[in-house]
């Protein structure tokens, strides 16, 4: 067996897993929340409603979004900031930062907040609810993992 014919085989393996290596969008994590936290609304409460109302569709894990991004550090975070979830074109132009004045219209009726939101969800007519919504999504702060450094 001449090291020559080995060779290219090894090489052609090799760029095949680099292929693969680079197709998959490593799970992306937002900035830790800076600002403080949201107290116009009950969090407990609002817990509560985010489980009915917004889990089928969201997490909080880096990297595992479901229909809709996951929604850790999302509180003071630009909209459509993750690399590794394809957002519409709407939100992912919009330069909006994600405060209680921008949550607030889009909780309550994302498709007319955002003429061509992906996100399909029932409105909230409430305001008190959206603000519970709004109190509990300011408590979910995790620090960006280790592995995040190695990926940047
Ligand atoms: C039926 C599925 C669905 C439900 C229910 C849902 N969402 Fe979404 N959400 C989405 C999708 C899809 C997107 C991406 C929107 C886009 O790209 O236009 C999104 C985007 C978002 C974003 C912007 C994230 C970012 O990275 O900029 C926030 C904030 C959000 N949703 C909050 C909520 C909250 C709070 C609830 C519950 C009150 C909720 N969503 C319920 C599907 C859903």
């Amino acid at each position: 067996m001449s090291i020559v014919k080995k060779y290219p085989l090894g090489a052609i393996f090799a760029a095949i897993l680099l292929l693969t290596a680079c197709e998959k969008t490593p799970p992306d994590y937002r900035d830790p929340v800076t600002l403080p936290l949201y107290t116009k609304g009950d969090a407990d409460n609002g817990a509560l409603i985010y489980k009915d109302a917004c889990s089928q569709c969201h997490q909080l894990n880096p990297g595992l979004n479901k229909k809709g991004p996951q929604l850790m550090n999302i509180y003071g975070a630009p909209a459509a900031e993750l690399e590794d979830y394809n957002y519409s074109e709407g939100l992912a132009t919009s330069g909006w930062v994600w405060d209680a004045e921008t949550l607030d219209p889009y909780i309550a009726d994302a498709e007319k907040a955002m003429p061509d939101s992906k996100m399909l969800s029932d409105p909230m007519p409430d305001a008190k609810e959206r603000a519970d919504v709004i109190a509990y999504l300011s408590t979910l702060r995790a620090p960006v993992p280790a592995v995040d450094d190695k990926a940047k």
